[in-house]
């Protein structure tokens, strides 16, 4: 009987278009298409990877309408798959893990943008098209029905940043993207930019200058500002220039706390910089104003450890914990008045998600998130939670033995009144069955509405999105 570890095993080959039995009843409104991300190899010829953030992106695709549901996978054609296909070696410098050649390549690569293109992480458009992006500044666009890819995409603008995150934000009021990129150098910068919808080209809002730039991987955005959560897991350029993986040149400084600096959308001022506790954070789930506050809701962890944690040596032991952290709230007045620190979930807890179509930058009631229920929990999180913020408490959870679910992705009802109308959408990984399974909650109870099993394992994936049929995309999450 297989555990947590099928989910780590290499994909092979591709799969076109093939229809997945369905158990249950799909609702008849759900009609779109959910794509998803995450690395399907780890190795390049005889060579393994380090780090579970630096497997070969694979892209999966759910197509649903009428009731049934059709899937597709296929290997992100990036020059660093191609290479290493080919070449059985490493092309780029990964998130952990560098390739055979020699320091001064390596440092004459980055010195040239040429990072990876291993876009992994998750899916956005850019200028009407699919992408496949990552933290470097080149993403991949893929033709969304054949997941084919047509080339390795990198911004023609002036915006001038070393790397960006590959979560950015989409406000559905001003049709814009909104993304956060680092600009690494004598004096670095945060940049934060905005791109509007269907446009190529990235235009700044307001930087910050910065001594050590932190790693970030989300940040937070409201209907007015900006909130960037600076963890002390920071780099220099020095330590940048010693040529280590991406990940190596970061160190935990937790003398230094975590900083929330807050900017004005409008003016791109930075209208606050509140220093609190140090604690480490991959994820937002939402941030809104209230009351002269901005309210931010994270999944935060006591360091950095986490990071270390998703090494694939780390991740392969049979006994590997489940990766997440607490639900937290933080309440940071504009005015300078003390910062309120709540715990909505002890956690563990990741991927959280609100109602991001209707909600995203606006106060929300509930969080959904992938989490934790045994006793004693091994390999990855093993159920899906709903946390009521106003409660203070768990809502409902979904739990299914030897099943680790991925990031559940909402998807609202059309027409709905309720915050919770909708449905879940995770891909979940039946360790006992060896095969995946993409489940359909309902988001209110989270009971399982339907089931499209597949004939095979789908590696463990990071995040995705849903589109709708006119191409509107249901962000997974901040
Ligand atoms: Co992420």
């Amino acid at each position: 009987m297989g555990d947590h570890r099928v989910g780590l095993a290499p994909f092979e080959g591709r799969v076109d278009d093939r229809e997945l039995p369905v158990e249950g009843t799909v609702p008849p409104w759900l009609d779109g298409r959910l794509l998803r991300n995450g690395p399907g190899r780890f190795h390049a010829g005889d060579r393994e990877v380090n780090h579970w953030f630096d497997g070969f992106a694979l892209l999966r695709a759910f197509d649903i309408d009428d009731g049934a549901v059709r899937y597709s996978a296929r290997f992100l054609g990036s020059e660093a798959f191609e290479h290493a296909s080919r070449e059985g070696d490493l092309a780029f410098m990964e998130f952990g893990t560098n390739p055979d050649h020699g320091l001064l390549r390596r440092l004459y690569q980055v010195a040239r943008g040429r990072f990876t293109d291993n876009a992994s992480v998750t899916i956005t458009r850019i200028g009407g098209e699919f992408a496949a992006v990552t933290e470097t500044p080149r993403s991949v666009v893929f033709d969304p029905e054949t997941l084919a890819a047509r080339r390795t995409h990198t911004f023609a603008d002036d915006l001038a940043v070393t790397w960006s995150l590959a979560h950015t934000h989409y406000d559905f009021d001003h049709e814009q993207a909104v993304g956060l990129g680092v600009d690494l150098g004598r004096e670095s910068r945060y940049r934060v930019y905005c791109r509007p919808k269907g446009a190529t080209r990235r235009a700044e809002i307001g930087s910050v200058a910065v001594d050590r730039p932190s790693y970030m991987h989300s940040f937070a955005l409201t209907t007015d500002h900006v909130v960037l959560t600076e963890h002390p897991f920071d780099t220099t350029p020095l330590q940048m220039a010693r040529g280590k993986p991406f990940v190596e040149n970061f160190s935990w400084r937790p003398a230094a706390g975590t900083r929330f600096l807050v900017l004005d959308r409008e003016t791109g001022a930075l209208v606050a910089e509140r220093r609190v506790d140090p604690f480490f954070t991959f994820h937002h789930a939402n941030a809104f104003t209230d009351d002269g506050a901005v309210v931010i809701d994270l999944v935060a962890f006591d360091d950095a450890s986490v990071v270390t944690d998703l090494y694939l040596d780390e991740l392969r032991r049979p006994d590997a914990r489940p990766h997440g952290g607490e639900l937290r709230r933080y309440c940071v007045p504009l005015d300078g008045g003390p910062i309120e620190r709540e715990r909505l979930h002890a956690g563990p807890f990741e991927f959280p998600m609100v109602d991001y179509r209707r909600r995203a930058g606006r106060k929300h009631r509930y969080v959904w998130g992938a989490g934790s229920e045994a006793d004693r929990p091994r390999g990855f999180l093993d159920c899906l939670r709903k946390v009521d913020t106003e409660r203070g408490e768990t809502a409902a959870t979904w739990t299914d033995p030897d099943t680790f679910p991925g990031e559940p992705v909402f998807v609202g009802r059309p027409g709905r009144n309720a915050e919770d109308d909708g449905v879940l959408l995770s891909v979940a990984l039946d360790a006992a069955a060896e095969r995946s399974v993409l489940l359909v909650l309902d988001a209110s109870d989270l009971t399982e509405r339907a089931r499209a099993p597949l004939p095979e394992v789908l590696p463990m994936g990071f995040h995705g999105q849903f589109f709708t049929g006119d191409g509107v995309p249901t962000p997974s999450m901040a």
